[in-house]
């Protein structure tokens, strides 16, 4: 089977890492975490005190960003890993606000693409069948009930630690998905050859079966 190119795109905390891990780990493809790289900036931003507003400190502070990913998948910043911090509750509050800059798409844009040379990777994020790899032999578009969704996220913060209530998660969902899908810039959008898989329903087998046939058939 010859090495392809493999976008997972769609809603906040629809499972699309899970799925994208565990389908690389199958193929023996190399996963990218797409988010965790705007992620990464933002958390930079927000330890400088840099606000979006102000374009000239954004633009410096992303040539002193270096964006990297250890063997275990974990986020380094400048060499730091900062996996745990990139998930907290205030990286996630100002995530979508430094996502919707353009200048920010343009550099993350770039450094995705370079990764995507060698083929043999899985991608998640929001823009990646649209906008990243717009020729990808399988583009995948993932959708979840938003309740769902929520619980989900917050077992998740729960089982690390993070403090959160399922009020303000919910909230922080409904608000990073409403500014990913009407930003200027590569808004989230369902490339109109993606597959829909709407895992309202579905274990983690059940998903990772289809992806794996899909992904086979692409092949
Ligand atoms: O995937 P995750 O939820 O960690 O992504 C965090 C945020 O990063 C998203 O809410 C979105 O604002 C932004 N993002 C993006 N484009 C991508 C991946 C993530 O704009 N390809």
């Amino acid at each position: 089977m010859k090495k392809i190119i493999i976008a997972i795109d769609g809603y906040s905390s629809c499972g699309k890492s899970t799925l994208a891990k565990s389908l690389a780990s199958h193929l023996g493809y190399t996963y990218i975490d797409s988010g965790a790289m705007y992620r990464a900036v933002t958390l930079f931003l927000l330890e400088h005190s840099i606000k979006v507003e102000d374009q000239d400190r954004v633009q410096t502070a992303l040539k002193d960003i270096n964006i990297r990913f250890a063997d275990n998948n974990h986020t380094l910043l400048n060499g730091r890993d900062v996996e745990s911090e990139i998930r907290q509750m205030s990286v996630s509050n100002y995530v979508s606000e430094v996502a919707a800059v353009p200048e920010v798409r343009r550099a993350m844009v770039s450094q995705q693409q370079q990764m995507g040379e060698e083929r043999g990777i899985v991608m998640d994020g929001r823009d990646i069948g649209t906008v990243v790899f717009p020729k990808a032999e399988l583009k995948i578009f993932l959708t979840a009930d938003p309740e769902i969704r929520a619980r989900r996220r917050y077992d998740e913060l729960a089982q690390k630690g993070q403090e959160a209530t399922l009020e303000a998660v919910k909230a922080n969902l409904t608000h990073r998905d409403h500014i990913d899908s009407t930003r200027e810039d590569s808004p989230l959008r369902q490339a109109a050859d993606a597959v829909i898989i709407d895992n309202t329903l579905l274990n983690r087998e059940e998903q990772l079966d289809r992806a794996i046939f899909l992904a086979r058939q692409a092949g």
